[in-house]
């Protein structure tokens, strides 16, 4: 997996547990994993389609790095799936431990709006 994206977990970004706010990493993670494969196939015009196995594993804190790895496991039509983990880092121990580990599928959309067969005539890059 390529390290797509990380994030120093700030105040603002805590629940009132003082955890970081669930919705928070989702949009980190669903926006990181856009942007990584709007570049890896070269369009723009995607959509979320799915995220799927969404388990909360362990809690960030402030002060954390979330670090997000990202790789595409399949291209269909006008749809691509990319597997994400998200990763806690803990700078002053060096521990790691998982977050949350999700298959996640955009959708390409055609200037109507609707999806766009992207992948008949693509070659994938190496
Ligand atoms: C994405 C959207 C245009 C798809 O429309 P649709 O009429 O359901 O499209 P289709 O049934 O033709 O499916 C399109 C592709 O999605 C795939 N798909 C459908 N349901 C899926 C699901 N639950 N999980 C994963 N892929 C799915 C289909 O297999 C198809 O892939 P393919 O073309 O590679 O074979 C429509 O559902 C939509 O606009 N959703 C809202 C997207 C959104 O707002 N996301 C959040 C903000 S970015």
């Amino acid at each position: 997996m390529e390290l797509v994206t990380q994030h120093l977990v700030q105040p603002d970004d805590l629940n009132y547990h003082n955890n970081l706010f669930g919705g928070k990493m989702l949009s980190w993670i669903d926006e990181g994993m856009a942007m990584y494969v709007m570049n890896k196939i070269r369009y723009t015009n995607i959509v979320t389609m799915s995220m799927d196995n969404v388990v909360f594993r362990s809690p960030a804190r402030a002060g954390d790095i979330i670090q997000i790895y990202g790789k595409i496991v399949k291209y269909g039509k006008s749809s691509i799936t990319s597997r994400t983990l998200a990763i806690t880092n803990h700078p002053q121990t060096g521990k790691m431990s998982a977050v949350i580990e999700s298959d996640i599928t955009y959708v390409c959309l055609g200037e109507n709006g609707k999806p766009t067969a992207y992948f008949r005539n693509f070659t994938p890059p190496t």
